[in-house]
C-alpha cells in the first residue's frame, strides 16, 4: 500500500532566507515535491535539494501560470499518489494568499494538510526598514488591507475605519489602486502629510524603500516605477523609519528615498 500523502502549506517568508522558520527549512529539506510561487525568495528555492521535484505555478497578485483550480487539483494528485508536498507561499499562508483556500479543498478531499505559518511582508519588511507597526504614542492598531479591486474593479475598504491616524495601514497589492487608496484616506479624514513607506522587494537584495506622504503617494510610485511586489505602509510610525531603519547596515540603508 502507498504510503498517505500529505501537504504542507508552508510561509516562506518575504524573501530572505534567514527569515524562514526552522520548520520550513525542514520539511523543505525532506519534500519529495515542492510546489512554489512566484513570490517565493531565490535564496529559499536555493534550499530544495537537487533531486526535489519542483513546481513553479507563478502566481502574483492574480498573475497565474496556474489557475486556482488547477493547483489544487495538483497538490491533491500528488498528494493521492503518496507524495510528501510542501507547498511554499511567500509569506503567510493564511495572510492574503489564498492558503485558506488551498486547505479547505484539501481537508474536504480527505488529504492531510499541515499549515506553517511564515513572517507576512507587513512584519519582515516594518522590522527591517525600521517600521514598527504599533508604537506607543503613536499607532495603537495595525490593519493589514488588500488594495487587490474587484472584478468590476472597485476596491471596497471601510474608508472611515481606515482614516484612525492611530492605525498602522500595511497594504498588500496596492500599487494599481493607490491613487483610490490615498484619495479615499485623505477624503474621510487622514492627513495629507501622513508619511508612506513604499518597499519593492523587501528583504531581498533588490529591496528599494521610498519614503513619501499620504497625498503624494502616486506620483511617487509613478516617479520610481515601482513594481510589484511592493508593500505600502501608512502612518506615523513610518517616521520612525530615518532613524530606526538606519540602524540596519545592509545595502539597502543607503538605497532610501524621499518622495
Ligand atoms: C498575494 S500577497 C501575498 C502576501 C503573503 N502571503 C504575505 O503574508 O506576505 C502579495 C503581496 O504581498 C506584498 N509582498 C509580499 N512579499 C513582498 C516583498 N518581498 N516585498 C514587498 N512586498 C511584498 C506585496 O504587496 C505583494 O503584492
Amino acid at each position: 500500500m502507498t504510503r498517505p500523502g500529505k501537504v504542507h502549506l508552508v510561509g516562506a517568508g518575504p524573501g530572505d532566507p534567514d527569515l524562514l522558520t526552522v520548520k520550513a527549512e525542514r520539511l523543505i529539506r525532506a519534500a519529495d515535491v515542492v510546489v512554489y510561487d512566484r513570490l517565493v525568495g531565490e535564496g529559499v528555492l536555493g534550499l530544495i535539494p537537487a533531486g526535489t521535484m519542483r513546481v513553479f505555478v507563478g502566481k502574483e497578485s492574480g498573475h497565474h501560470i496556474l489557475p486556482q483550480e488547477r493547483i489544487n487539483d495538483l497538490l491533491l494528485s500528488l498528494a493521492r499518489a503518496g507524495r510528501q508536498v510542501v507547498r511554499l507561499k511567500g509569506g503567510d499562508p493564511y495572510i492574503f494568499g489564498r492558503g485558506g483556500e488551498e486547505a479547505l479543498f484539501l481537508v474536504r478531499h480527505g488529504v492531510a494538510v499541515e499549515v506553517v505559518p511564515g513572517v507576512s511582508a507587513a512584519s519582515g519588511i516594518g522590522a527591517l526598514a525600521g517600521i514598527p507597526l504599533t508604537h506607543r504614542g503613536l499607532a495603537s492598531s495595525v490593519r493589514f488591507v488588500t488594495g487587490h479591486a474587484r472584478e468590476n474593479g472597485r476596491l471596497d475598504l471601510d474608508w472611515q475605519g481606515l482614516a484612525d491616524p492611530d492605525c498602522t495601514l500595511v497594504i498588500y497589492m496596492g500599487l494599481t489602486t493607490a491613487p483610490t487608496i490615498a484619495a479615499q484616506l485623505i477624503a474621510a479624514g487622514r492627513p495629507a502629510a501622513t508619511p508612506v513607506a513604499l518597499i519593492e522587494n523587501g528583504t531581498t537584495e533588490a529591496e528599494r524603500r521610498i519614503i513619501a506622504t499620504l497625498a503624494d503617494l502616486p506620483q511617487a510610485i509613478e516617479r520610481h516605477g515601482l513594481k510589484p511586489p511592493t508593500l505600502i505602509l501608512i502612518g506615523k510610525v513610518v517616521g520612525l523609519a530615518a532613524e530606526l531603519g538606519a540602524a540596519e547596515d545592509g545595502p539597502a540603508a543607503d538605497a532610501v528615498k524621499h518622495g
